[in-house]
């Protein structure tokens, strides 16, 4: 790629960044010159925090798809968009070259127009890693509809949650996905789903498994059938459809410290800016390079990193099906070999756990086609760091740590690989664009270099999220009402001595296990599901592998004979409501909670006792029942 706005040393960086805060209308208007637009936008920025209202690029029409596919069939149609390995190493992998890619998009958005999809229609979209899930998103957006894609590993109660959120019409899944060697049951879990989801009229399902499932008469239609009646039409073309650059492109869920998931909400326009924007930046990326990012296109990573940020810059991006360790822990060294990758973006969590299996899977495995690595989703640890450049990287590859949310659509902070230093646990420096503010509990800034506090961004870049789907005062309340007229991460971070940050983790009562990110109001709602169960709290405590383990203190006063089934049975409760990945490490069942006299539950203190520590737990005067955490402390698992 050779992109007008690719950032080429570090004076380029150092100008770039000193362009965009000084003028950041002419220096993103600029940028979004590169892309195909139907008609220029009336207004680069217009916003305001308080609102919050904040536009890009307003008034332009532009379609996402066809800057990701269209203008690429054109100039490198045989090149290759999705390489798709599967689950299980002996299935052959696909290649989908740009021109195979569009064809199968405008062919699926066919079938979706065929179903009664219209512009402005919300879809669920509920399947495997595979590279139908790819075709479907994009199928959506060809048609201008939103889409919400749900993680694989949610449960049938989260899918209606979110289907009852949107308002969803249509559900497009599989009969099921294979993980390891695991096969789950999509369509079985969308069926229970459904039964408290009135909104859907249709639901499309892609074979995957061949697992038997029940279709449902006039609402449920197979994939394949469905592409067979668009053939025998013959002409697959799909007109793009013309979408104002503020429209909604999709809506993704995430957790909050509060209540249920937020919809959190990315437009069409200013998305498709930032994806492209940092991915060609930060990682550097040259054309017919492959690019394999590990994350499931359930979360944000996925859309923006496997889809919208490479598809939109001509890239081959590497869709992988299964899971690290199996058939064994050399699984991602295989296919970086096969596929001769040369970009890895992965979790340090994926790291961590790979780290413990030795050197063995890694000996003899070829990864020198292997320029750029980069970790996401949660802080490294300086071991697992070390570990990656010394043993992947050969140490020769930069690493970049790219810092972000779900709600900032793409990375805001890191280094640019090999143009800007690394430093082991440092997202290190902002991306063009991007104006952080460390401040303290007070909302007070904190100026000059060694300072630590919360961190804020103060003005709008392309990709922020733009409301909360169906609920803009809660996208008021949660991101921009602690600070005043600041955008507010919920995470801590640090400004070293030479500028470079340092993100340290949540500062609310939210939890990143493994890189996810889990309320602990809705795990504990979820436990107190429960019938034995009266009441629950749930704190973080360090975890080796998954960065955060969640650990439970239940009040329970159901009969149970047996401690260890009971807890078992507290997690198939936690697995039904949220999904396997919120079920508790740890649950310790105990006589009361640590309370404040207006009842507040004090976490703090029952962090403390989950981290280990117990001599020095604070004040604990303003305590209810101080003899409680005694009780507490004694049987700590
Ligand atoms: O706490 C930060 C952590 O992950 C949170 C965002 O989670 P989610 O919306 O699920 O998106 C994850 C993928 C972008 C942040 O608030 N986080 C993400 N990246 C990093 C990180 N913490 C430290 N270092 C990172 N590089």
């Amino acid at each position: 790629m050779s992109n007008s706005y690719q950032i080429n040393s570090k004076e380029e960086y150092d100008l770039a960044y000193k362009k965009s805060i000084e003028n950041p209308e002419a220096f993103w208007s600029d940028v979004a010159d590169n892309f195909h637009w139907h008609k220029k936008w009336d207004q680069v920025l217009h916003w305001d925090f308080v609102s919050p209202k904040i536009e890009w690029f307003k008034g332009g029409k532009l379609n996402i798809t066809e800057n990701c596919l269209d203008r690429w069939v054109k100039s490198q149609p045989d090149a290759a968009a999705i390489i798709w390995e599967a689950n299980d190493p002996n299935e052959e992998s696909r290649t989908l070259t740009y021109k195979e890619l569009h064809f199968k998009v405008s062919q699926f958005a066919n079938v979706l127009k065929n179903n009664g999809a219209r512009k402005g229609d919300r879809i669920c979209i509920y399947m495997p890693m595979v590279p139908e899930l790819t075709i479907a998103i994009l199928a959506c957006a060809r048609i201008g509809c939103i889409h919400s894609v749900v993680f694989g590993g949610f449960s049938a109660q989260s899918i209606s949650d979110r289907i009852q959120d949107a308002q969803c019409n249509i559900v497009i899944t599989a009969d099921g996905a294979f993980r390891g060697n695991k096969s789950i049951p999509l369509k079985s879990i969308i069926d229970e789903a459904l039964i408290t989801c009135p909104s859907v009229k249709k639901v499309i399902v892609l074979t995957r498994t061949s697992i038997p499932v029940s279709m449902l008469n006039g609402r449920d239609v197979w994939w394949e059938e469905e592409i067979k009646q668009v053939e025998n039409k013959g002409n697959p073309e799909c007109i793009a459809e013309s979408m104002d650059a503020e429209d909604m492109l999709f809506i993704l869920y995430t957790s909050g410290s509060t209540g249920k998931p937020k919809g959190v909400v990315h437009t069409c326009g200013g998305y498709m800016v930032w994806t492209n924007y940092t991915f060609v930046n930060v990682f550097q990326y040259q054309k017919s390079q492959i690019h394999f990012c590990t994350a499931d296109i359930g979360w944000i990573t996925g859309h923006s990193y496997i889809i919208y940020g490479p598809l939109s810059a001509g890239a081959t991006s590497l869709m992988f099906e299964g899971i690290p360790t199996w058939p064994d822990s050399g699984r991602f060294w295989d296919i970086i070999e096969k596929h001769k990758v040369d970009i890895l973006y992965t979790a340090p969590t994926a790291i961590r756990s790979l780290m413990g299996f030795g050197l063995d899977p890694i000996k003899e495995k070829n990864l020198s086609s292997l320029k750029i690595l980069g970790t996401v989703g949660e802080p490294i640890n300086e071991e697992a760091w070390h570990w990656y450049n010394e043993n992947i990287g050969k140490k020769n590859c930069p690493i970049v740590d790219t810092w972000w949310q779900t709600e900032t659509g793409g990375i805001l902070i890191s280094n640019i690989a090999g143009i800007t230093k690394s430093k082991p646990t440092f997202a290190t420096l902002p991306l063009p664009g991007i104006q952080p503010i460390i401040v303290d509990e007070n909302g007070n800034e904190l100026v000059g270099n060694n300072v630590s506090g919360n961190l804020c961004i103060k003005f709008p870049w392309p990709g922020i999220l733009r409301t909360t789907y169906g609920d803009h005062e809660r996208c008021r309340t949660a991101y921009f009402s602690t600070y005043k007229n600041l955008y507010f991460t919920g995470d801590g971070c640090l400004r070293d001595a030479e500028g470079d940050y340092r993100i340290t983790g949540r500062v609310d009562d939210v939890l990143n296990v493994s890189g996810h990110r889990i309320g602990t109001a809705e795990v504990e709602n979820a436990i107190n599901m429960h019938s034995g169960v009266v009441e629950s709290a749930i704190v973080g405590y360090p975890h080796d592998i998954k960065g955060q383990g969640i650990y439970a203190f239940v009040i329970f006063n159901g009969i149970h004979t047996d401690e260890a089934h009971t807890r078992k049975d507290i997690c198939i409760t936690v697995s039904k409501i949220i999904g396997a990945i919120a079920k508790p490490d740890k649950i310790q069942f105990v006589s009361g909670l640590p309370k404040t006299r207006s009842g507040k539950i004090m976490r703090r203190i029952l962090r403390k006792i989950a981290e280990g520590e117990t001599t020095n737990l604070g004040d604990t005067t303003t305590l209810l029942d101080p003899a409680v955490v005694e009780e507490i402390k004694l049987n700590r698992l």
